[in-house]
């Protein structure tokens, strides 16, 4: 059983190429955490989660459900994730949760595509995207061989701020960060409700107009998937542009 979690498709068009290839049911947890479903999984074989990283580790909704979702048949989860650069000790905090939960971490792979970080970094162009995915292909098949085989890997490499960013920045970003305080809303909108349908929080509402609630995880998929770029934080997407994973390649 594959598991993913996704703000603009990443993550999620690595867990439909590896469900195909392994022939296995795939489950969004952008579904499961909206619709409050149970959680409840069994698999006889690995369970395997594709993730963001969002500050360093992979988000705090995710580490939970590593943690407190009620796994049978399987003892063990491999956990890849999807980054702009740098997952930081992510496989630390990913094997804690699991080992919390009573199973095993079988195999942590960490995958750079597109980053969708439009805060700090300025999105790159379609072209440049399409390219930097072609290039992770490789990578994604080597991960889903050794998954075949039933393989264990890890990471073991780590760069030296890599603990004070997954601990402390990681602290910051859901204390500080991790809300909608900032969001803004121009008259661009034009009340598709895509931002209501997809936030997997819930925290999107439309009456009148758009607003925004308390329950925001920053994962920014309102702001990356609005149609007309309505949606923003402190001007900064109108400056470094927006992400979205490029259709053409849903099926590469
Ligand atoms: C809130 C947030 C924080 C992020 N933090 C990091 C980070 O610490 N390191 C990194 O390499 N990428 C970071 N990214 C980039 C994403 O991890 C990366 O683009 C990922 O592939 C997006 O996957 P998705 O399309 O499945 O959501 C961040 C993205 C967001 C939205």
């Amino acid at each position: 059983m594959i598991f993913y979690f996704t703000s603009t498709g990443n993550s999620r068009f690595i867990a439909n190429n590896m469900a195909k290839a392994l022939n296995k049911p795939v489950t969004s947890l952008n579904e499961v955490f909206k619709n409050n479903l149970k959680l409840e999984f069994h698999s006889q074989s690995p369970f395997i989660l594709i993730s963001p990283i969002h500050a360093w580790r992979v988000p705090k909704k995710v580490e939970n459900f590593l943690k407190n979702a009620k796994f049978t048949g399987s003892k063990e989860i491999y956990v890849i994730v999807t980054m702009g650069e740098d997952c930081g000790l992510t496989q630390k905090y990913c094997k804690k949760m699991i080992e919390k939960n009573n199973m095993i971490l079988k195999g942590f792979k960490p995958i750079v595509m597109p980053d969708n970080y439009f805060i700090s970094a300025i999105m790159k162009s379609k072209d440049e995207n399409m390219q930097q995915i072609k290039d992770a292909i490789p990578t994604i098949n080597e991960t889903i061989d050794l998954i075949r085989k039933n393989e264990s890997f890890f990471q073991t490499e780590y760069n030296k701020n890599d603990w004070f960013l997954s601990s402390v920045g990681n602290w910051g970003f859901n204390n500080f960060m991790a809300n909608s305080k900032s969001f803004t809303l121009s008259d661009k909108c034009i009340k598709c409700k895509k931002c209501v349908n997809i936030c997997p929080t819930n925290n999107i509402t439309l009456n009148e107009k758009i607003s925004f609630s308390n329950k925001c995880m920053f994962c920014l998929a309102c702001l990356h998937n609005c149609p007309v770029h309505a949606i923003d934080y402190k001007g900064k997407m109108a400056k470094n542009g927006y992400y979205v994973f490029p259709q053409e390649l849903e099926n590469f």
